[in-house]
Order: structure tokens, then sequence, then C-alpha cells
């Protein structure tokens, strides 16, 4: 049985503005709005895919799903894991670099919610959630977004790798 911490509630404001919306730990439940919400852009096979990836980071331990909702909407949400594979490509000494530090994925904030704060309080909630659990840093890989986790959280490019056609970059965050 997964234990799921009790919801926080973000109140952003930024730039003179209030934004209110709920970051919670899924459970079940959140699985198929979240899905409903976030998939406009994928056909039957990438949905089925995506619902079960959510599946698994509800019920397994060690991991998370975490969304941010406005009522009954999902606007984003992110996965997290405290032990992601890392790719085969990693030397030994990129592997060791990262041990012990939790991974994020499937960081996604729905196109009509974006830039107003949802992706980067979801990506501060993954990480203070890989903090809790005594992660020493997290890391990411992304396609196109490199730059805003490095300027806006400070992450740094670790390493490039190519994944179904397309480059990937690894970056990482270190909590100490
Ligand atoms: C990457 C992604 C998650 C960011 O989500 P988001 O909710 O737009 O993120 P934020 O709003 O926190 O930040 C995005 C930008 O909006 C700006 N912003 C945040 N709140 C704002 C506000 N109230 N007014 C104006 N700008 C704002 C941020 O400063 C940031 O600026 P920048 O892009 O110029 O650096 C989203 O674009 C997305 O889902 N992309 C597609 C999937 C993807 O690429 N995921 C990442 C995979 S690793």
């Amino acid at each position: 049985m997964k234990h799921h911490p009790q919801d926080n509630r973000h109140n952003v404001s930024l730039a003179g503005e209030n934004f209110d919306w709920k970051l919670k730990v899924a459970t079940e439940a959140d699985v198929d709005p979240a899905v409903e919400a976030l998939s406009g852009h994928m056909n039957d096979r990438q949905r089925a895919v995506f619902r079960d990836k959510l599946q698994r980071y509800v019920r397994k331990s060690g991991r998370e799903l975490i969304v941010a909702v406005r009522g009954v909407q999902t606007l984003g949400l992110v996965c997290v894991i405290a032990q992601a594979q890392f790719p085969p490509s990693f030397t030994e000494q990129q592997a060791s670099q990262l041990r012990n530090f939790g991974c994020g994925t499937q960081l996604l904030v729905h196109p009509s919610s974006r830039k107003q704060g949802v992706g980067g309080s979801l990506l501060a909630h993954a990480e203070r959630w890989a903090h809790e659990n005594g992660l020493a840093g997290f890391w990411i890989a992304t396609h196109r977004q490199a730059d805003w986790y490095r300027t806006h959280f400070g992450y740094q490019e670790i390493h490039r790798i190519e994944d179904k056609g397309v480059e990937k970059i690894l970056m990482s965050k270190s909590f100490k």
C-alpha cells in the first residue's frame, strides 16, 4: 500500500497576478482524467502506453505521479522515480555521478496552461519529493527544454543520448 501524503496547496503569485491550482500526489482515480486532458496530441497506441505508465507510477512503490489540478481539470503532471534505469551508453563514471539521484519523467503541461508557472511548480514538487526521500539530486532527459532547466532550476548537462531517433539531453542537479 502506497503512502499518500496530504495534498499541498500552492498559491503562486507571479507578475502581480494570482494563480490558484493544487498540486497533489495522484491516486488511481486521477489517472483517467489526466490521460483525457493531456493526450490530445497522441494516437490510440501512444495513449494506451501513456495510461499504463501513469498507472505504474501510481501503483508501484518508489515512484509517484504528481498532478496539477484546477477543480476537476488536470493542467499538467510529472512522474518521479527513485531508481530509474540509466541509458546503456552511460559510462561507469556517469552512472556513479547519478547514483542515489531521483529522476523525473513525462513532465507535461496542457498547452493552454503553459507559461503560468505550472511546469515550474511540478518540477519543484518533484525535486522536493526526491529530497524528502533521502535522494542526493535529480535528473531528467529532455529534447527541447534544456535551457529552461538550466536557467530556472540550475541543472547542468551531463550526457546526450539518441532515443527513437530523437536526441535527448540528460540534465542533472545535486541537492548539496
Ligand atoms: C516544458 C513545460 C513542462 C513547461 O511548462 P510551463 O507550465 O509552461 O512552465 P512554467 O510556466 O513554469 O515556465 C515556462 C515559462 O513561462 C514563464 N512563466 C511562468 N509563469 C509566468 C507568468 N505568470 N507569466 C508569464 N510567464 C511566466 C517562465 O518564466 C518560463 O519562461 P521561459 O520559457 O521564457 O524560460 C511545457 O512547456 C510542456 O509541457 N512542454 C511540452 C512537453 C515538454 O517539453 N516537457 C519537458 C520534457 S523534459
